[in-house]
């Protein structure tokens, strides 16, 4: 092969001869377990695997696990980062309001960083040079993982097996098959390609590829489709304390079980079915199907109370930053320092935001019904249509009017003419 051929053009990817042992992030599925045979016979190297469990549900790890260690994993290790997950990115993520292209909760792209991270602590710890991942050459999950690990370990290598093999799906089955990997539900029809975790899960593949195919039933796991929810609708209150939320229906709940159960609730009802095409940072533009139930209720509530605690000033302004922030988070940037300095303006704006929402679902909506908060800048006593005295004098708005629109008027006549 040429040198052309073999030499990487990046600062961190690996060359063969760098591969002694490799971290793999593995999930268990058929890419990461052809992954686990093929570097050990291509590099003659040794593969570490690591699972992160951020809360994918209906995961058996002890299974992983076992598969990684049965495919000749040196190691085995398992994270339980949920708790962590949702502290430091989905806390973060919400007192943002993040949502990136108007629809996506971001919850793939917060869950790369820490996975990416822990990948880094584990390579370190157990003598790894190289880290493994299972991403291809056309997603945003590649930029995410490897932006990461080039930030946080430079004298780490990075090898990112799919994108380089070009195996199609019946070359990789065929591969599993040749070396006893079990190949979950057959060969016939390739699956969708399923990423999730406590905040969210996405869909993508098959005919999620035509656009002008409206969603299979198949697809829904975590949502009832809205026309089987239930004939009753049912309002779910949420109660946060600066900006993160505490309770739900009045019980005070630790962060992955709100989510959790807030999830659960919302998918009762098909609450957080997204069909969205997204512009992905590699300048792709493809169609994902969301489930995202926890996601919409959190994020709808946080948002409502958010506006009941800011100034007109406030309201204006954090959805720009808030819109920043997602769009940093979604291309990969999670420890660029200006989305650390938005924090900062997030945890500002946040420490007003206490106090509870209720929200109604029912077959598919989230409605916000009603809010309370200590801090709500809303005098019913002002706002009323009855009449009022005090801090507001309805005499002063005509003079409020003649000077706001002021210049409006002056720039009409200007370009109207006094007749206009
Ligand atoms: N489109 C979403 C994102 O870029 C979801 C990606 C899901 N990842 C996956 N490997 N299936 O964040």
């Amino acid at each position: 092969m040429s040198d052309r051929a073999t030499r990487p053009t990046t600062s961190y990817e690996a060359r063969p001869e760098d591969v002694h042992r490799v971290l793999l992030l593995y999930s268990g599925g058929l890419d990461t377990s052809v992954m686990l045979k093929w570097i050990q016979e291509k590099y003659d190297a040794e593969v570490v695997a690591l699972t992160v469990n951020l809360g994918q549900p209906g995961e058996d790890y002890d299974v992983v696990r076992g598969k990684a260690q049965q495919l000749g994993a040196l190691d085995s290790v398992v994270v339980d980062a949920r708790e962590e997950f949702a502290r430091d990115y989905v806390v973060p993520a919400i007192k943002a309001n993040a949502i990136y292209g108007s629809a996506y909760p971001l919850f793939t792209a917060l869950g790369r960083p820490l996975i990416a991270r822990l990948a880094v602590e584990h390579a370190r710890a157990t003598g790894c040079d190289t880290i493994a991942h299972g991403c291809t050459g056309k997603g945003n999950d590649q930029v995410r993982i490897e932006a990461t690990i080039a930030t946080l370990a430079p004298e780490l290598k990075v090898i990112a097996p799919v994108r380089s093999w070009r195996m199609g799906r019946e070359e990789e089955v065929a591969y599993a098959r040749d070396h006893g990997i079990p190949v979950k539900g057959g060969s016939e029809v390739a699956p969708y390609s399923i990423d999730d975790n406590l905040w969210g899960r996405s869909s993508e593949g098959r005919w999620i590829e035509e656009l002008d195919h409206a969603p299979d039933d198949d697809v829904f796991q975590l949502v009832t489709r809205p026309e089987l929810a239930p004939d009753e609708a049912e309002v779910v209150t949420v109660g946060f304390e600066a900006g993160v939320p505490v309770s739900l229906n009045g019980e005070r709940l630790g962060l992955v079980e709100l989510i959790e159960r807030a999830g659960e609730i919302g998918g009762r009802h098909g609450v957080g079915i997204v069909d969205h095409i997204e512009d992905r940072i590699v300048g792709l533009k493809v169609r994902d199907i969301y489930e995202v139930p926890a996601a919409t209720i959190l994020l709808t509530a946080h948002q409502e109370l958010e506006r009941l605690v800011g100034t007109i000033h406030q309201n204006q302004f954090k959805p720009t930053l808030d819109r920043h922030w997602a769009y940093l988070v979604y291309a990969g940037l999670w420890l660029e320092p200006v989305r650390t300095d938005l924090d900062a303006y997030m945890d500002a704006a946040n420490s007003q935001v206490t106090g509870t929402i209720g929200l109604r679902l029912y077959k598919g909506s989230a409605r916000v019904v009603t809010r309370s908060s200590p801090n709500a800048v809303y005098d019913a006593q002002l706002a009323t249509f009855s009449e009022s005295g005090g801090l507001f004098s309805q005499e002063a708005s005509p003079g409020f009017i003649e000077l706001w629109s002021l210049q409006s008027r002056m720039a009409w006549r200007v370009r109207h003419g006094d007749s206009g």
